[in-house]
Formats: structure tokens, C-alpha cells, sequence
């Protein structure tokens, strides 16, 4: 048999393996396999795990309580050099070999000791919890940065009294208060509040204390290491604990969400934002303009916001597909589930500020919005009128039908049609037709609850500021 040597040995580099080969790792494999670049950031989560780790070592007998405490002051010691800058060799292999090479340079042989009992398959698992736990409650505070900005425009909208057509198609289609329309952008927001908070329960299950794969052999108390790192419950199943990711997948589900959200309250802002809408005005913060045409006001980072929604998505594909090829237990695939958490994760940070930025900054235009609505909008109105009138509906709909017919043929707005017009359309109109033609009698009359009339929006607000506070 012969083998290939590609590539020459590197210097040794410090592992938490190699006891059973005796070459080298080839040079390609290194690269591929070392995760220190994406995975750098979990130290924190690392040291604290690793800290309980030393604790339960020392509750289980394995150490005396010397060791274990030289153990966590030299992980404190390990902390500071990071907090102060300390950056990965370009041999580190991952954040925990890393970590580990550091402990040794603090406390010596006894560093190896650290490992008893755990794998960094449990190891990575609970790091990467933790690290998505603190990453969600960061996430919901930025989400409610964004409602707040939301909720404060809603509100002066609301004060002033603004109408806006609502669409459908994209084509006008009824009158509503324009507060009505800000805060139909609030409310996505708090069901993605709701998803993040469901995925950090997701995150909360504790895996340390499975092992490599078939759980722990020293008697280590995993109810105290639960509660020291602060998590809801144990997992069941040592199997499922090294592989399960499902936190990772709600959590890119939940932020999948979001950034369609934004996406689309970022293009809805675009378009009002045009000389053809103009019921927005952009600021200058969060706008730039063009090398060539002096005019341009362009409004970037509502753009950026459109345009990043597909990385979560991508990212959410990417670790499904990651998922959905594995067999049971640990496989080295699972490592990328971080560069897509990471990626999405860091996206919404960017986006999210940018977002809430450039919204603060609009000016809206009622006066726009208001010259927006024609009274062919207020067609739905005046069927309204005659099934209040005794038409049925189906009968109504087709005598109001003509009338926009005319209306369009004559070129004439359907409050200036003549009311000859109206008589000969249908016979239970009267002279007061021409007040069910009013946008604001329109927005009046649709006081159900989670409509646009003015008792049902004050409601809104309310609850709008209600969930905002939680
Ligand atoms: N860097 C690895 C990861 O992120 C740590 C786990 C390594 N486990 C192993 N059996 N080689 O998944």
C-alpha cells in the first residue's frame, strides 16, 4: 500500500487529542477543521461552564478543593488575558483548546485535569446554549429599541389625527388612520419577541454531563451545575444532548421572521418615501446621496434592512441542511452550526439599530397622505350604506359598481357625481349618501376591535404600550 505525502508536518500544536496517532495532521485538514475564527467569541461561556465543571469535579470527589479552586482562579487568571486582548495561536484548534492551552500556561499540569468526565462535545453544546441565551435577551431588547420608535410615531400620527389609504395589491384600497398603519408593523415585532423568548427556553436545557456521547462516569451533580449556570432543566438523553441543535434552528426560524419584518416595514418606508407617495421624508442620518446626481436622497440603510433578510434565511437553510444528513450523536458537521447562529445573530445587531435610526428619522406627510385618498376608496362604504338601507350586499356591490364605472368614465370623483347618479344606481339612496363618501366617517365606522376607528386604535395603543413594557 502506499501513501501520499502531500505536505510537510507543522510544528506541534497543542491538543486535546493525538495520544493515538503518530503523524501529523495534514496542513489542509487544520484549516478546515480549526473553528477558532468563528467560535473565539463562546470564551466567555467557556470559562464560566468550565468554572461549575471544576466545581462539580470537586463535589463528586475527583478533586481535592485545593485543585479546584487553584483550578477556577487559574480560569479567572485565563478570563483577564482574553478581556485584555489575548488572541488565538495560530495553532489553537477551537475556543476550548485554546482556553485549555492558557489554563496551562497559568496553572500548569494540573490544567489537564479539567477535562475529566466531559467532552467537548457537551462542552460546545452548553457554550453555545449559553451563548445563545444571553444572545436572545440582547436581541429582545433591541427589537423593543425598534417598537418604541414605532409606538412614538404611531402616536403622533394618532394625535394629529392622520388618515392613509391602506393597500392591497398595492392599489388603494380603503382609508385608515395612519397610526393604524405604524402600528400593523408593531405587532409582527412582538410575535418575533415571542419566538426569540421561545427559542432561549429551547436554549435552556443543560447538556453538560452527557459526555462525548454516553453521559458522565464520575458521580457529578448535574442539578448543581444547572442551577450555577443558570439553566431551566437537565437534558433527558445524553445521545440527544450532543446533537441536539434545535435551539439554533428556532432561533434562525425566529430571526428568519423578523428579518422579513423589517424587510417589509423597510420597503413599505421606501416607497412612501418616493416623490410619487411622498408621505415620508427621510433624514439625513440614515440616508446618502449620489456621486453623480446631486438630487439623490437614498435611503441606504432601509435598503440594507431589505436586503439582509435573505442572510437569515440563508443561514436557517444552511444549518437545516447541516441537520437534516446527520446520524445520532456528535458529528464534526455540527461545528458550523455557530458561523450561521453568529452570522444571523450579528446581522439583526446591524440591522435592527439602523432600522429604529432611520425610522426615527422619518417625517411623515399627512397632508400627502391625506390627498391619497379618493372617494373611489370609500366604495365599500357605499354598499355599506345601502345593506344598512336593506340591500343585500351582493345587490349593493353591483349598484356601487356602476357608480365607479361612471365615476371613471366621466372622470368625475364619486362625491362630485350628481345625485341622479346615485338614484338611478339603486333606489335606497338618499341625500345623506354623500356623507358615507367621508374617509374620516369611513375610518369611524370600523370600530371593531383590531379596526381602524378611533375607540378600537385608542385600545391599540394601549396594548401597543402594554407589550412594549414587558
Ligand atoms: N469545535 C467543535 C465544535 O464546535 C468542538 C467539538 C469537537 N468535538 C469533537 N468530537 N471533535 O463542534
Amino acid at each position: 500500500m502506499t501513501t501520499l505525502k502531500l505536505v510537510g508536518a507543522t510544528a506541534p500544536a497543542h491538543k486535546l487529542w493525538g495520544g493515538r496517532f503518530a503523524g501529523e495532521t495534514a496542513p489542509a485538514l487544520d484549516a478546515l477543521n480549526r473553528s477558532i475564527g468563528t467560535d473565539f467569541r463562546l470564551w466567555p461561556f467557556d470559562i464560566r461552564l468550565s468554572k461549575a465543571w471544576a466545581v462539580a469535579l470537586w463535589n463528586a470527589g475527583v478533586l481535592p478543593l485545593e485543585e479546584s479552586q487553584r483550578m477556577e482562579r487559574g480560569l479567572d487568571a485565563v478570563a483577564a488575558r482574553l478581556r485584555a486582548g489575548a488572541t488565538p495561536a495560530a495553532s489553537d484548534e477551537d475556543v476550548h483548546t485554546m482556553i485549555d492551552r492558557l489554563l496551562h500556561e497559568e496553572i500548569g499540569d494540573l490544567a489537564s485535569k479539567l477535562h475529566t468526565g466531559r467532552s467537548r462535545n457537551d462542552q460546545v453544546a452548553t457554550a453555545t446554549r449559553l451563548w445563545a441565551m444571553d444572545a436572545c435577551a440582547a436581541l429582545d431588547t433591541a427589537i423593543r429599541g425598534l417598537q418604541r420608535v414605532m409606538l412614538e410615531h404611531a402616536t403622533a400620527l394618532d394625535r394629529e389625527g392622520a388618515l392613509m389609504p391602506a393597500y392591497t395589491h398595492l392599489q388603494r384600497a380603503q382609508p385608515v388612520a395612519a397610526a393604524h398603519w405604524m402600528l400593523s408593523h408593531f405587532w409582527p415585532l412582538d410575535r418575533d419577541r415571542a419566538r426569540v423568548a421561545a427559542a432561549a427556553r429551547a436554549a435552556a436545557t443543560l447538556p453538560l454531563g452527557s459526555g462525548a456521547v454516553a453521559g458522565c462516569a464520575y458521580p457529578i451533580s448535574r442539578v448543581l451545575l444547572q442551577g450555577s449556570l443558570g439553566f431551566a432543566r437537565l437534558s433527558p438523553n445524553s445521545i440527544d444532548a450532543v446533537s441536539d441543535r434545535d435551539f439554533v434552528a428556532e432561533l434562525l426560524f425566529a430571526l428568519t421572521m423578523l428579518g422579513t419584518h423589517l424587510s417589509r416595514l423597510a420597503e413599505d418606508l421606501i416607497l412612501y418615501g418616493t416623490s410619487e407617495f411622498g408621505f415620508v421624508q427621510f433624514g439625513d442620518a440614515y440616508t446618502t446621496g449620489s456621486s453623480m446626481m446631486p438630487q439623490k436622497r437614498n435611503p441606504d440603510a432601509l435598503e440594507l434592512t431589505r436586503g439582509a433578510a435573505p442572510r437569515m434565511l440563508g443561514d436557517l437553510v444552511t444549518l437545516l441542511g447541516t441537520l437534516k444528513g446527520l446520524p445520532s450523536g456528535y458529528n464534526k458537521d455540527l461545528q458550523d452550526d455557530k458561523r450561521a447562529l453568529f452570522d444571523a445573530v450579528d446581522t439583526m445587531h446591524l440591522v435592527l439599530p439602523a432600522t429604529a435610526g432611520a425610522l426615527a428619522e422619518c417625517t411623515f406627510r399627512t397632508e400627502r397622505m391625506r390627498d391619497a385618498l379618493s372617494s373611489a376608496m370609500m366604495a365599500t362604504d357605499l354598499a355599506d350604506y345601502l345593506v344598512r338601507k336593506g340591500a343585500t350586499f351582493r345587490e349593493a356591490h353591483g349598484a356601487v359598481g356602476r357608480l365607479v364605472r361612471e365615476s371613471e368614465e366621466t372622470g368625475t370623483e364619486l362625491h362630485s357625481l350628481p345625485f341622479k347618479s346615485f338614484a338611478a344606481a339603486h333606489p335606497l339612496f338618499d341625500h345623506d349618501v354623500y356623507e358615507a363618501l367621508s374617509a374620516a366617517a369611513s375610518v369611524e365606522r370600523r370600530d371593531v376591535e383590531g379596526g381602524t376607528g378611533p375607540n378600537a386604535l385608542r385600545d391599540q395603543l394601549e396594548a401597543a404600550r402594554a407589550a412594549i413594557a414587558q
